[in-house]
């Protein structure tokens, strides 16, 4: 796998949505509310991350009680800060396309281009019956999500846009203003066969759960091997899902794993477990996000363990290197206690991170 040279990217998911990002009893210093939020985006911003993603859920289940809408939620976000780009979800289904394409084109012109759009394709049947939205087959979901893809591409880039779709129409449709340029890159969520051909014909980006490096590499080789067929004419970025725990000692880091282990909470880890039954398993090759996770990856909503980022800052910062080798070009993390931990992996792994990529550089590896 050749490395890609550019500095690997940082991404923190915001906790809009209540509890944390652990189904777990154990204290987490994390608030969903918009003042903690802001500060935490600051916070971010100067700890030398580059984008915060925002959650879209509907209704409550396995111990996220609340949830502030994502579009309206990563605009406050925007506002407060002056450089982190923030990266709103968008469900297919409640979302229509044309509204969708307003609102971030809007978005854009207020924040100087710094909004990015995640499209996710939907794992909790719960959640579309309980709004009254028709739940699809899985790989019908991602149909409708390409759709949503290509119908947000087009009235951002085409000044009379003309789509004939199975789930979108539009007919000469002039959106003004479009967006500013950088347009808002697309990410999407998901691993299934599905989710990475959507990845390899229309996204910017693919985000895919927390994974071991040889993981990631399957899933980058499938991509990049499906891009060709596609004749795709521009390269799918990779994002890569992981729980960080950094603390001073590796013991440290490995008691509070086994803390939140030790106080997940059954009933909630195992709701969930059924749930996503739903999206992972219900893909017909039945390899989707959560396809293979065990309860304990599951403690952690998208298999953010597995990633193993957790250890001292040295260890963390060669781990991050492993799987920018391995094909990521960003690294989405969850914190126990976002405000602390964001600023202290800003002050003591990011650093550590650009070290160890200057010492990869071309020019050094050319020389080695
Ligand atoms: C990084 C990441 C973020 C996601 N964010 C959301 C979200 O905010 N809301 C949501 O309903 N689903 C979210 N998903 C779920 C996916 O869109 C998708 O439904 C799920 O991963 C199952 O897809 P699969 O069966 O194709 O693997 C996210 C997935 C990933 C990997």
């Amino acid at each position: 796998m050749t490395t890609n040279n550019a500095p690997i990217k940082f991404a923190y998911w915001v906790p809009n949505v209540s509890g944390g990002l652990v189904i777990s009893s154990i204290e987490q210093r994390t608030s969903w509310d918009i003042d903690y939020n802001r500060k935490l985006a600051q916070i971010a911003e100067k700890a030398g991350f580059d984008y915060a993603l925002s959650q879209i859920r509907f209704t409550a289940g396995y111990g996220a009680d609340n949830q502030h809408e994502s579009v309206s939620f990563s605009h406050a976000l925007l506002a407060a800060t002056e450089k982190l780009k923030v990266i709103a979800a968008l469900l297919p289904g409640p979302w229509n396309p044309a509204l969708a394409a307003k609102q971030i084109a809007t978005i854009s012109q207020l924040t100087n281009a710094r909004v990015a759009v995640n499209i996710v394709s939907g794992w909790f049947r719960g959640e579309f019956h309980a709004i009254g939205e028709p739940w699809l087959d899985h790989d019908e979901r991602y149909r409708r999500s390409e759709e949503f893809i290509n119908a947000l591409r087009g009235t951002w880039t085409q000044e009379s846009f003309t789509f004939k779709g199975d789930f979108y129409r539009f007919n000469d449709y002039s959106l003004k203003p479009k967006p500013l340029e950088p347009l808002p890159e697309i990410f999407q969520g998901g691993s299934s066969r599905a989710a990475r051909d959507m990845a390899a014909r229309v996204s910017d980006w693919y985000f895919t759960n927390g994974n071991t490096p040889d993981g990631l590499t399957a899933q980058v080789n499938d991509i990049k091997a499906k891009e060709k067929t596609f004749g795709k004419n521009w390269r799918t970025k990779i994002g890569i899902n992981a729980f960080g725990i950094v603390r001073q000692t590796e013991k440290e880091a490995k008691d509070v794993l086994q803390e939140i282990l030790d106080k997940a909470i059954p009933e909630a880890v195992g709701g969930f477990h059924h749930e996503v039954q739903n999206a992972g398993n219900a893909s017909p090759e039945r390899e989707g996000n959560w396809a293979k996770s065990t309860f304990q990856d599951l403690v952690q909503y998208n298999d953010g363990f597995r990633t193993n980022l957790i250890g001292t800052p040295q260890q963390v910062a060669e781990r991050v290197i492993e799987l920018k080798r391995a094909g990521a070009d960003l690294i989405l993390l969850g914190f126990l206690h976002f405000q602390e931990e964001v600023e202290y992996f800003g002050k003591h792994v990011i650093p550590l991170v650009r070290e160890l990529e200057a010492s990869r550089s071309p020019r050094v590896q050319a020389a080695e």
